[in-house]
């Protein structure tokens, strides 16, 4: 879609933050450019640097899994994050940088016009949902903003250090795919 292609270069380019220093590649968001679902990350690891797509890493292995279980397909789906470059020792996105980067994904959004957005972890969420958005207490939880259904899941991360919520993290991505069924339908 020429309107993201136009989003990504001006990303390519760009030194809004420090991370625009020191990041290998952006990781603009992957995916079908018309889906009607799209997830939201926090900030790309390692692995994204290195390849430039979204959750390749150990938890985006986990996140794909959880796509294969409830039927989601990757291919029908656009992933992307808060931050396009990767923060230094995967530490948490800073506000500022969240507030230089978060209008590209704005853009995304606008290009893209999902009817879903589902929020990766307490960081998306607290960006995109609540600012006192607890992901203990909201995952699953559903949400309409400016005319998306929004809901937010555990971050794949915090499930591979605790395996106790994978089964919450079930439930949800089944409701996902119930609401992505019934929107695409
Ligand atoms: N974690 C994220 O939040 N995003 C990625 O792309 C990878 C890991």
């Amino acid at each position: 879609m020429e309107n993201l292609e136009k989003i990504r270069s001006e990303c390519d380019n760009c030194v809004r933050c420090e991370l625009g220093k020191t990041r290998t590649n952006i990781v603009f968001g992957t995916g079908n450019e018309r889906a009607a679902l799209m997830f939201v990350g926090e900030a790309p690891g390692e692995n994204e640097d290195k390849t430039g797509i979204p959750f390749v890493g150990a938890a985006g292995q986990l996140f794909d899994k959880y796509l294969i279980s409830v039927g989601i397909k990757r291919s029908d789906v656009y992933i992307a994050n808060i931050l396009k470059c990767r923060p230094p020792h995967n530490r948490d996105p800073l506000p500022a940088e969240e507030d230089a980067c978060i209008a590209y994904l704005r853009e995304q959004v606008k290009a893209i016009s999902p009817k879903m957005i589902v929020c990766l972890g307490r960081i998306a969420a607290m960006r995109l949902i609540d600012a006192d958005f607890k992901i203990t207490r909201d995952h699953g939880k559903w949400y309409d903003k400016g005319g998306f259904q929004m809901c937010a899941v555990y971050h794949p991360s915090a499930l591979l250090r605790d395996p106790s919520k994978r089964e919450d993290m079930l439930i949800d991505m089944i409701e996902i795919k119930k609401r992505y069924d019934f929107l695409t339908k």
